[in-house]
């Protein structure tokens, strides 16, 4: 699919994101004993991306998406859909122990959130002028890309599996 240059920033942490989101789905099916035994490590990955990549995403769309040129309804829905990711990260990196269905829901929120943005909300932006897109550039800059690091362990899984998606 073809993405105009100033926002294949955005498009390229969302590549990171569904694997990110996969991750999350896969944990939900893992034997609860196994989780248990390494939710400290996962815990912090997830804090990790929440802080150092996925806050700092939503806030570049947040404000420079141009919101003036897209229908009012998308800005709602992406706040919105911002916003119950948001508290599904929270709760989690302060969770004492795992709850495979808050993981599992948090995988399937991003992943709709991501498709939602690739296949609806970004190919009209790419109408827009060069002013607004360069303007999303230049905020962009601020993302940090993606770390392996942050990427979760699924156990049970071989290591291999977990490196490579
Ligand atoms: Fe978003
Ligand atoms: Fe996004």
């Amino acid at each position: 699919m073809y993405r105009h240059p100033s926002l294949r920033p955005l498009s390229r942490e969302h590549h990171f994101t569904l694997c990110f989101a996969k991750r999350l789905m896969a944990l939900e099916r893992v034997d609860s004993e196994l989780l248990e035994a390494r939710w400290p490590e996962i815990r912090e990955r997830l804090g990790r991306f929440w802080q150092d990549s996925l806050q700092i995403h939503f806030r570049v769309e947040e404000s420079h998406i141009p919101w003036q040129c897209l229908e009012r309804a998308s800005y709602e829905r992406l706040v919105g859909e911002h916003c119950e990711i948001r508290d599904l990260f929270e709760h989690l990196k302060e969770a004492g122990q795992p709850d495979g269905f808050v993981l599992g829901r948090l995988g399937r929120l991003l992943m709709q959130h991501i498709r939602w943005e690739e296949h609806v909300l970004f190919p009209p932006m790419q109408e827009q002028s060069g002013e607004a897109l360069a303007a999303i550039e230049h905020a962009s800059e601020e993302l940090q890309g993606a770390d392996p690091a942050w990427l979760l362990p699924v156990p049970g899984r071989s290591a291999a599996k977990t490196i490579v998606e």
